[in-house]
């Protein structure tokens, strides 16, 4: 299987993926793109000698459509069979949503259905939630809202602030996504609790 993945900032998640598809895995990534020419994952892609392409949004200001199909061309060149949504920060539109249905997954930093959206980690310690978390989703039109294929939980801690819960989650995400990729790959749908 293909794998392109998109980023947005360190592409943390993106490392850890390209990591985990060798051996017996049956993906390889073939391309990591991004929505900020400046990403540092960027970098780490190019070092991981994999293919990166860079569309800066801020060239289409009102025009998300314009931005997907200058995207789009060098995704659909690297012919993907999955599209891994990786601390991508931008919002994708139904159309661009429905080129990959069925074969496009997101990572969210909280316990779906609860923190759709941003600033979850904010958001649960003021909730006075005993745990956070990550989802690994496919992604449907509707924001952070697909089905979930995976997830893992961190306890919030007295004394916890969101940076504290972020690089708990965060280093959680790193395990959970790999896993999930694997088995979404290998054609397994069954729910992944971590
Ligand atoms: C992190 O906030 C993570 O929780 C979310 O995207 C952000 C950056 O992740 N998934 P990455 O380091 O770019 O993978």
């Amino acid at each position: 299987k293909r794998v392109a993945i998109l980023i947005s900032g360190s592409g943390s998640n993106m490392v850890r993926l390209v990591e985990s598809m060798t051996g017996n895995h049956p993906a390889r990534p073939v391309l990591v793109a991004s929505n900020d020419p400046s990403a540092t994952g960027l970098q780490k892609a190019a070092g991981l000698g994999i293919a990166t392409a860079a569309v800066d949004h801020r060239r289409f200001p009102h025009d998300r459509a314009g931005f997907e199909a200058e995207l789009l061309k060098p995704l659909l060149d690297a012919r993907p069979d999955i599209l891994c949504l990786a601390g991508f920060m931008r919002v994708l539109t139904p159309e661009f949503v429905a080129k990959f249905t069925g074969r496009m997954l997101n990572i969210h930093p909280s316990l779906l259905p609860q923190y759709p959206g941003l600033d979850t980690h904010a958001r649960a310690i003021a909730a006075g939630d005993s745990e956070a978390g990550a989802t690994v989703h496919e992604v449907t039109p509707e924001l952070d809202s697909g089905p979930i294929l995976g997830q893992v939980r961190v306890p919030i801690l007295p004394g916890d602030t969101e940076q504290t819960l972020a690089a708990k989650v965060l280093e959680q995400e790193h395990r959970l996504y790999p896993a999930v990729l694997r088995r979404f790959a290998e054609g397994d749908r069954r729910l992944l609790m971590l």
